[in-house]
């Protein structure tokens, strides 16, 4: 819908290329036409050649000369007047203006002026999409969130690729339904070569060699106590065991072709550690995008159900953060930045726009805001209870991702955001 692109997007910058004419159309201006000559004319004797307007000058009765000479006799042309005040309805208060200077709205005041102070511009370019996969053929619908589908590797995952390519999406983020029988207490599945996700990147990379292929690094899809980490037996998830698993885990999905590799689970050490492995591998080039505040949030309810990923026991609080807290964020961020993080990612979004703009002021890395599935559902569950206008929602929630920090927005709307900022709907 054109009218919702009109207001969020910022236009391209208009080519330049676009001026017309051949040689013609060309003015000759000499150098000796500047009041003073520049000190570069010395060395230049050729005449400046500046592309003008086309063709000649028009007509159009009397001359520059005698307009002049008509307004400075008194003879001022009509033009239309000064439109009336409009009325105001009757029973308005009539006062006196307030004495102020400062009147903001007067920046407001009408499309053009809007666009032209928005200070915060919202593209494609800015989405990463997440999308589900699993072994079937076909898509299955998502029951939390409606408009999502686990999507079959080999046709229709290929198939939302390309629409969301067609309106500028051109990075994804891949999250695997493993099959029950592969997932085992340590997770090994997670770095098997012939695995679900390696082979999935290995498709798309040979049919769209240019996408973007963001994954995610933890153990939860592949564990079969649903959490992110290896479960001891007393129910500590064990830290640096885990991280050895992860390494393994990056370094396949590596191997398969991934662009950046994104651990989400919240050990401790885990940036520096899969940087080693994956330079020690020669993937030098590889990104790494931390999950840096993650919090333990209930927003991911959704998710936990696309997946069938819900932790068989307890909760992820003695890994992911606290949801009160700000501060802690800053030890975060301060560990993924000189382990060699490339990105740094907070998670949720919407609720936590203060955690963005804490790491965005204090980290000159790229911000990555994750849109998680409970914010989805619920502007999609608003929207079907005609609650809310979903798809003005939907941008708005997006664009103050951005002006809370991000530069990336990972969303479950990036294909359906795109299309309407591309005009489409
Ligand atoms: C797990 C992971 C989760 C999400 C992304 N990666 C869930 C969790 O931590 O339990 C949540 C994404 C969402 O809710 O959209 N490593």
């Amino acid at each position: 819908m054109a009218a919702c692109s009109t207001s969020i997007v910022n236009m391209p910058p208009v080519n330049v290329g676009t001026l017309k004419g051949g040689s013609k159309n060309y003015a000759i201006l000499k150098p000796n036409s500047f009041p003073t000559r520049p000190c570069w004319y010395k060395q230049q004797h050729s005449m400046l050649v500046v592309k003008a307007s086309e063709g000649p000058i028009k007509k159009l009765g009397l001359s520059d000369a005698e307009c002049e000479a008509a307004v400075v006799a008194g003879n001022v042309p009509e033009a239309p007047p000064v439109p009336p005040v409009p009325a105001s309805p009757p029973g308005t208060p009539l006062i006196s203006s307030f004495d102020i200077s400062r009147r903001p709205r007067r920046n407001r005041r009408s499309p053009v002026l809007r666009s032209a102070f928005q200070e915060t511009s919202l593209s494609p370019a800015n989405f990463v999409y997440p999308l589900f996969i699993h072994e079937g053929e076909e898509d299955v619908p998502i029951g939390a969130m409606p408009g999502c589908y686990r999507l079959g590797w080999r046709h229709g995952l290929l198939e939302e690729v390309a629409k969301a390519r067609d309106v500028g999406v051109n990075s994804i983020v891949l999250f695997p339904k493993v099959p029950d029988a592969l997932k085992t207490p340590t997770g090994d599945e997670a770095y098997n070569d012939a695995g679900l996700v390696p082979r999935t990147i290995r498709l798309l990379k040979d049919k769209y060699p240019d996408l973007i292929i963001y994954t995610d690094v933890a153990l939860d899809p592949y564990s079969s106590d649903g959490h992110d980490g290896i479960v001891r037996e007393d129910g500590v998830i064990m830290n640096d065991e885990t991280v050895h698993q992860l390494c393994k885990q990056a370094v396949s999905q590596a191997r398969a072709g991934a662009d950046v590799v994104s651990p989400s689970d919240m050990m401790d050490g885990r940036v520096g550690a899969i940087r080693s492995a994956l330079d020690a591998e020669g993937f030098q080039h590889v990104s790494i995008m931390s999950y840096t505040a993650k919090y333990a949030s209930s927003f991911y309810g959704p998710f936990r159900e696309a997946l069938d990923s819900n932790p068989r026991f307890g909760d992820k609080k003695t890994y992911q953060m606290n949801p009160a807290n700000y501060r802690e964020a800053l030890i975060e961020l301060r560990a993924d930045e000189s382990e060699g993080a490339d990105i740094l990612l907070v998670k949720p979004g919407l609720p936590y726009l203060d955690v963005i703009r804490l790491l965005r002021d204090n980290s000159p890395l790229p911000i990555a805001a994750y849109q998680v599935s409970g914010e989805y559902s619920m502007i999609k569950a608003g929207g079907v209870l005609k609650m809310i206008d979903e798809q003005k929602v939907m941008l708005e929630s997006l664009m103050c991702l951005r002006r809370a920090g991000a530069d990336i927005i990972l969303t479950y709307f990036a294909l359906q955001a795109a299309r309407c900022l591309c005009g489409e709907n």
